[in-house]
């Protein structure tokens, strides 16, 4: 097989750009390890910032994300009872969030996909880039007893965290900052009305609470866990009173409980490998970076990555001009990071760390104190969460 741009992994990062590449008349293969079933059938986040959502119309695949999500011009912090709403829209120059699960926006992107005859391939095995450094890059994968071949002239790595292609990179070129938090989420889908209209952000000193949600009777749940606990130890009757108790009596009292119909707990993890671009093989999203979800970072995190590949490229093929993709891991990278920053900061100042000092917990006490008496602090927070320009 040929294409133009071979594209590893059918997320949503490797999607979106097969499907922007497609409407500018650049070929690609997307090739994906698990099945379509598998693919969507995993639950993840649920907030877009307003630029990955304008990406996805400029893809034509926003009509349901328009008529389905909502809008979202602000969300609540609650600290120990007291609930504090964070402007958004008043403190980030008008801007918004939509709420819209990354599991029916995948959706979107594989109809997408099918209505141009995009080439999507499932179940393809033992996926390996070969000849990077060449002018001649190939891509091979295993189907059955067959091994397919790929020529190409550039291989995009969007294949998560564990995929092949960050593997790919010899380790003297690659360097990995990491960071693991002492807990995990645990997080709950239940077919109920959300306790709120906009997303809560929980602080407590029993742990980090958050409640968001899918639509107007679907919500999502979340709880600080240590990383010892297993999904085992959680009945769904031990999950609501725990979130109960660290919720505002207030927001408690309208909670709505129902049984689970998914309950998983996800390690939370700070991770950047540097440089984004070997030789002819580019990375983005989860398979570059990754974020502890406080701060609604995972996707959009993606979006830049995906915003400056695919110009670079669309600059490359339409006009020789290679300054995009020269530029890629550098410009990448600085936004990536402030990413980086504003996640780990959020994470810092919810969450309750098993280690931390009385020190640290006036800090984290003396940090939203000063959140809510500062305008500048609030601007500062609603232009990161909304997204910054990319
Ligand atoms: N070969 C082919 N496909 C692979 C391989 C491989 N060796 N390894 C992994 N994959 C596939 C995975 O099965 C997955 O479907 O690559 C895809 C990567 O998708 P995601 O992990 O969703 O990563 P990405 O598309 O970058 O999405 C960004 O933002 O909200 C966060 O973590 C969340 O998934 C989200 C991410
Ligand atoms: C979610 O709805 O799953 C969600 C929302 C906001 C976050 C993290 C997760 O910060």
């Amino acid at each position: 097989m040929k294409t133009q741009v071979c594209i590893i992994g059918g997320g949503p990062s490797g999607l979106l750009l097969s499907q922007l590449l497609h409407l500018k008349g650049i070929d690609t293969v997307v090739l994906e390890r698990q099945s379509r079933e598998y693919v969507l059938g995993r639950i993840r986040a649920g907030v877009l910032e307003h630029g990955f959502a304008a990406l996805m119309r400029e893809a034509q695949c926003g009509e349901r994300m328009d008529r389905e999500g909502e809008i979202h011009e602000g969300f609540f912090i609650a600290d120990h009872g007291a609930l504090k709403r964070v402007d958004l829209h008043k403190y980030s120059g008008g801007s918004s969030v939509v709420v819209y699960g990354q599991t029916e926006l995948t959706k979107d992107l594989y109809e997408a996909r099918d209505r141009l005859r995009g080439q999507v391939i499932h179940n393809a095995e033992d996926v390996q880039p070969h000849d990077l450094k060449s002018a001649h890059p190939y891509v091979t994968y295993r189907n059955g007893d067959e091994i397919v071949r790929i020529d190409c002239d550039y291989v995009i790595g969007a294949d998560g965290f564990h995929g092949v292609s960050r593997k790919s990179i010899p380790k003297d070129v690659l360097r990995e900052y990491e960071k693991v938090y002492p807990f995990g989420w645990l997080g709950v889908l239940s077919r109920t009305p959300p306790v709120s209209p906009e997303l809560v952000y929980a602080r407590h000193e029993r742990g980090f609470a958050l409640c968001s949600l899918r639509s107007q009777v679907l919500s999502r749940y979340y709880i600080q866990v240590p990383l010892s606990d297993s999904v085992e130890d959680w009945s769904d009757e031990a999950f609501w009173s725990e979130l109960k108790r660290r919720l505002p009596a207030e927001v408690a009292a309208r909670l709505v409980t129902g049984p689970s119909i998914e309950k998983s707990i996800a390690p939370l993890r700070s991770f950047v490998a540097e440089p984004m671009r070997y030789s002819n093989l580019f990375l983005a999203g989860d398979a570059a970076h990754i974020v502890p979800p406080t701060g609604a970072r995972g996707l959009n995190s993606a979006a830049s990555d995906i915003y400056y590949l695919y110009h670079a490229l669309v600059a490359h093929y339409q006009r020789g001009d290679d300054r995009g993709l020269d530029g890629y891991s550098a410009k990448a990278l600085a936004r990536v990071w402030k990413a980086q920053r504003f996640s780990w900061w959020m994470t810092t100042l919810l969450h309750t760390f098993p280690d931390s000092l009385d020190y640290d917990r006036q800090l984290q006490q003396t940090e939203l104190d000063y959140l809510f008496s500062s305008e500048a602090a609030q601007r500062s927070l609603a232009e990161n969460y909304v997204g910054l320009p990319f």
